[in-house]
């Protein structure tokens, strides 16, 4: 497989390319979101518990959140896997012209992703009354460091994409590796990483909040569980919202010195994209070098928009959260945090479309269009794969929502399969007051291995 030459490409084939990048990108998305995200929740309850001996509620509350992080990490690894070998399949002219500087980050990224993760996860689910204690933690805070070395090393890559530094040109026009330095400290990918952090802690806040509040709401029994779970939520995403709004507002102005077009058509300003139309053209030929205005500007709005509506639910969450009787009984605020669960994953998604869409028609800003970087292949074999790829994804995702709806939903002491045990009454009816003595927290079932320790 090869590159067409510049104004060889069938148009058809390089649409069905964006589709099924757009498509099989934020479908992986949508799994590292909330993956980021509850990995350090699990290592903070996990150290909470440890340090507290193995307080049965802390204990119960990672063995709940941990089975719904290993389903949608199970799930979320085949996506990448299928993303990887789509970007290969279908981009080969990226590699070709830029492998060469980015093909490191994008191996590291696979090492910490798929080994040394997969590994300690693995360790981390068998370890559970095997290790000591402690040893155990670790494992899940080596599982956590990773995460967030991974997301980094696959940041380096997308910022490199989008602001291309620290590289030179070969004779044969291909790009060469001059300054790592430069590379990894990429204002482009460090404001990323910053944003998505808060992005994912925001996601997995609210999923925390939003279950909870499921099973408050249905008077389900772990009480103490899903009250202290609400709460943990409802103050991680909320002062993660801060962060990813620093960080985004820190991107919004860097965008007007490193992707000025996207930062115009964003804003609406005519002649300023008019004049860098002009500008382009004389710097890199005749070409229209103006994003879909409408994706662009629309997916930064829908980002907008949700960051809107989670900081006026947050900010309410947060002062109801600090009365225990409203945590308990109060059902409308329960179903609003049920109902804010997918915002995050809303704004998550409207924010890739929006970095994504908005460097067009740039693969590599300013070096390589995206036309140029597109394998060579018919239209028909690209529509195949698309229709391959997009129906995997379909099922995957569907599969991961219903697992991880009907686990939610069945609780800590549930078994995965077979009937739902009937709801149990969560408190008589009268006041709710602190519960006397430390809180109860039922049997729970185990992620792996014999039982609770
Ligand atoms: C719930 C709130 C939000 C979430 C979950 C979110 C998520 C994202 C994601 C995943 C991206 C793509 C990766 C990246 O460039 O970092 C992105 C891009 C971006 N976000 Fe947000 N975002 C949120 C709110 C905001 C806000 C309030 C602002 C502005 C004040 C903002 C500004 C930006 C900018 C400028 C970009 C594009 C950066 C570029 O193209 O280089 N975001 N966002």
């Amino acid at each position: 497989m090869s590159c067409r030459d510049r104004g060889d490409v069938d148009p058809q084939t390089l649409d069905f390319a964006r589709w099924q990048f757009g498509l099989t990108a934020a479908g992986h998305f949508l799994f590292v979101s909330l993956t980021l995200g509850l990995a350090p929740l699990l290592a903070v309850l996990q150290t909470r518990a440890t340090l507290r001996g193995g307080a049965p509620v802390h204990t119960a509350m990672v063995r709940y959140w941990g089975r719904l992080y290993l389903i949608n990490y199970g799930i979320g690894i085949v996506t990448g896997l299928v993303m990887e070998f789509q970007f290969g399949m279908a981009w080969s002219g990226l590699g070709h012209t830029a492998g060469a500087v980015f093909g490191a980050s994008l191996a590291v990224e696979t090492v910490f992703a798929f080994f040394v993760e997969s590994v300690f996860l693995g360790l981390w689910i068998l370890g559970w009354d095997r290790f000591n204690r402690w040893v155990h933690l670790a494992i899940l805070w080596v599982v956590t460091g990773t995460a967030y070395l991974s997301a980094y090393w696959i940041l380096v890559t997308n910022g490199f994409l989008n602001n291309p530094v620290g590289y030179a040109t070969d004779g044969d026009g291909a790009l060469v590796l001059e300054d790592p330095v430069a590379l990894l400290t990429n204002p482009s990918t460090l404001l990323a990483f910053g944003h998505i952090a808060g992005g994912a802690l925001v996601t997995a806040g609210l999923f925390l909040a939003g279950v909870s509040a499921y099973h408050l709401s249905r008077r389900t029994e772990h009480h103490a569980l899903f009250r202290r779970s609400l709460r943990l939520g409802v103050f991680t995403a909320l002062p993660a919202l801060f962060v990813t709004v620093v960080f985004g507002g820190v991107q919004l102005a860097s965008l007007t010195t490193l992707q000025p077009m996207k930062s115009a058509v964003f804003r609406q300003d005519a002649a300023e994209t008019a004049r860098l139309q002009a500008e382009l053209t004389e710097r890199f030929g005749p070409g229209d070098y103006l994003p879909h205005e409408a994706l662009t500007r629309g997916a930064g709005t829908v980002m907008m928009l949700m960051f809107a509506l989670l900081m006026y639910g947050l900010l309410a969450s947060a002062i109801l959260a600090c009365f225990p009787r409203a945590v308990h009984r109060f059902r409308l605020w329960h179903t609003v945090l049920m109902a804010m669960v997918p915002l995050p994953y809303v704004a998550m998604t409207a924010g890739w479309v929006f970095r994504e869409a908005g460097r067009q028609p740039w693969v590599v800003y300013g070096v390589l269009r995206t036309e140029d970087a597109v394998s060579d292949l018919s239209a028909g074999a690209m529509a195949l794969s698309l229709a391959v790829f997009g129906t995997l994804f379909a099922v995957l995702i569907a599969v991961n929502t219903v697992l991880l709806l009907r686990t939610a939903r069945r609780g800590p002491t549930a078994p995965l399969s077979g009937p739902l045990p009937p709801p149990t009454p969560l408190v008589p009816p009268g006041p709710p007051g602190p519960p006397a003595g430390p809180p109860a927290a039922p049997p729970v079932a185990p992620l792996a291995g014999p039982g609770p320790r």
